[in-house]
């Protein structure tokens, strides 16, 4: 997108160009951005909102380019019909500095064309009116059209490229992860299993598309890994699959995960460090290119008005990290009841997580070494007794719980090869037990899940609300 300076110079190549050919489209925010007035310009969108007066026509017109519309004054002969609340237009006329405070400039039109209009009694968006979330959820095919959703999509989008250049920047390879697999890297069994539409009439015996089961992905950790061994930091950000519960506030059944995979690393503290650069850098990229949008979800869209404060402090200061021992110690010690007891060798339940970043001070706690048994079989052994721990790394952060997962991985054949044995998965992962026979390193590294971080930042409580599309029921597959 081009800033105020790039609208500038939009406008200077197109008052160096022949009488003819001045009529130059720019996109709302190029205009809104212009520091000169322009003879010629088209500006095409939607419209926000129609003000018919005596004496003057007024819209406001949307591109998605930038929250704040385009004010286009008109003569009132321009008026016509079709010429309302969400229809499509292509304004032609006159960028002059604008009289109003409020505003730079405007668009003094001398054509309007409706290139689609909209039956304003059917549209479910109504003009001047705040939608609630959940009831632009009901209609996932129009809610780009909100505010709120036009935000959050901006947001997402600048997000999605400050991760890409936060790794780019740090010398990270980009891999693009397979999104049908036959592996369960978690173990978890939450897997979704791919067929072909015939494959589901006909019999078992058949043969399947792939000689092997297949899956979406639940992870790309363990292609990472395979390229860590080439590579000594790679990265990947694709669409992730659970078969998890779907009514939840933080789960989706389609989610995109953030995961990086360091080489030559022995220490939890470096996976740790990459988790919290990358939290604040991309959030700090964030709030400096747009901060209309979040501002918009901090004043009006958080449930509490504190989520603008809570995001400082996080930036601000260094993440807080505790062991899993130290974790269930504070919330056997709480004085508040939890539905799950806490005792030592269970896993730490959303409720468990939010105490905990309460109880550090509102701001993001990696809790470390969790119960060898609790976790998948690629984490690295500690060696260490009574209690069975493995260099895990969980980071939890205010409002949301967990964000991120991440370890030190097993490099040791050994270790590797008997917790393979023992789980009787030897077979389906001797490619993953080649690694640690050719140039095996310590590694790790981690995965963050991308909307709960947007959630956390913008402090939206429910999950399907900072997404694209959302799935609200298994009915709805757009
Ligand atoms: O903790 P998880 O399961 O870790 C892994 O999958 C590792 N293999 C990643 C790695 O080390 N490369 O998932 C990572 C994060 C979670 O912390 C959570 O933020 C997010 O992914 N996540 C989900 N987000 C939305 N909906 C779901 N169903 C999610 N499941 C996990
Ligand atoms: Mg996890």
């Amino acid at each position: 997108m081009l800033g105020a300076w790039g609208g500038w110079q939009v406008l200077r190549r197109c008052s160096s160009l022949p009488q003819a050919q001045r009529a130059v489209r720019l996109r709302v925010r190029e205009a809104l951005g212009a520091r000169e007035p322009a003879d010629e310009v088209k500006v095409q969108g939607w419209v926000r909102s129609v003000r018919s007066q005596k004496e003057v026509l007024f819209l406001h017109i949307n591109d998605g380019s930038s929250l704040e519309n385009l004010q286009v004054v008109a003569d009132p002969s321009l008026e016509n019909r079709d010429l309302t609340f969400g229809s499509a237009v292509e304004v032609q006329g006159k960028l002059v500095k604008s009289p109003h405070r409020m505003q730079n400039v405007e668009l003094k039109a001398k054509t309007i064309r409706v290139v689609g209009p909209c039956d304003t009694w059917l549209f479910p968006l109504k003009t001047k009116e705040r939608h609630p979330l959940e009831y632009v959820r009901q209609f996932p095919h129009l809610r780009c059209r909100n505010n709120a959703l036009g935000s959050l999509l901006r947001i997402r989008s600048e997000a999605t490229a400050a991760i890409h250049s936060f790794f780019q920047d740090n010398g990270y390879v980009h891999i693009h992860t397979p999104i049908i697999t036959s592996n369960d890297c978690e173990g978890a069994g939450e897997l979704f299993r791919i067929e072909t539409s015939n494959e589901a009439r006909e019999s078992a015996e058949k043969t399947h598309f792939f000689s092997v089961p297949a899956f979406l992905t639940v992870s790309g950790q363990l292609h990472l890994e395979v390229m860590a061994g080439a590579f000594t930091h790679v990265f990947t950000f694709g669409p992730t699959f659970r078969a998890e519960n779907s009514q939840s506030r933080r789960h989706l059944a389609e989610f995109y995960m953030v995961e990086a995979e360091l080489s030559f690393t022995e220490s939890l503290q470096d996976i740790m460090q990459v988790m919290e650069d990358l939290f604040k850098t991309t959030a700090s990229t964030v709030l400096s290119k747009c901060p209309r949008d979040v501002e918009l979800f901090h004043k009006y869209i958080a449930p509490t008005q504190k989520t603008k404060d809570r995001l400082e402090q996080m930036l601000k200061n260094k993440f807080v990290t505790i062991s899993y021992n130290e974790a269930v110690e504070i919330l056997k010690q709480a004085s508040q009841t939890f539905t799950f007891k806490p005792e030592w060798g269970c896993d730490l339940q959303t409720e468990h997580e939010k105490y905990l970043v309460k109880h550090c001070g509102e701001v993001p706690v990696f809790v470390i070494n969790y119960p060898y048994d609790l976790k998948p079989f690629y984490m690295r052994d500690n060696e260490d007794g009574p209690q069975h721990t493995v260099a895990a790394v969980d980071l939890l952060v205010p409002g949301i719980g967990e964000l991120c997962g991440g370890s030190l991985r097993e490099e040791r054949l050994p270790f590797l090869e008997s917790r393979l044995q023992r789980l009787g998965l030897t077979d389906a992962y001797q490619w993953y037990l080649d690694l640690r026979k050719f140039g095996s390193v310590p590694h790790g590294g981690f995965g963050m899940g991308f909307e709960r971080y947007l959630q956390c930042i913008l402090g939206v409580d429910n999950i399907k609300d900072v997404i694209p599309f959302p799935r609200f029921s298994h009915s709805c597959l757009l």
